[in-house]
């Protein structure tokens, strides 16, 4: 399947641990939302869906990390995941973890790598 890039933000709208950006991505042919934060100087996009129950992460736009800033926080019910994996590291995703969505940075800006329609 080919791929393009798709602008999300510039890069300064992604502070390190701080809020996030949401986007949609086009996959199999649908949007679905999705969202990018940084994490370890790297920007890090996954679906912006729980691994519990499939709803949106953040109830404040934005606002997927925990107080700590070290985890990523499902509004719901508490779930964390870890932001540089999506991994599970708590609470009701039981195992299940956030679907990583390809991104990168260049040039002072951040794209998505999206299947081409
Ligand atoms: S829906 Fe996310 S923890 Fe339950």
């Amino acid at each position: 399947m080919a791929h393009r890039e798709r602008l999300i933000c510039a890069s300064s709208e992604l502070a390190e641990q701080g809020r996030g950006v949401r986007f949609a991505l086009a996959r199999e042919g649908k949007p679905q939302p999705a969202f990018v934060v940084r994490f370890a100087g790297v920007p890090r996009g996954f679906l912006n869906q729980c691994g519990h129950v499939p709803v949106e992460l953040d109830w404040q736009e934005g606002e997927f990390f925990d107080d700590s800033r070290l985890y990523l926080i499902c509004a719901t019910h508490g779930a964390l995941y870890h932001p540089g994996s999506g991994a599970c590291v708590g609470g009701r995703c039981a195992g299940r973890g956030l679907v990583p969505v390809p991104v990168v940075e260049r040039d002072g800006h951040v794209y998505v790598m999206e299947e081409k329609q």
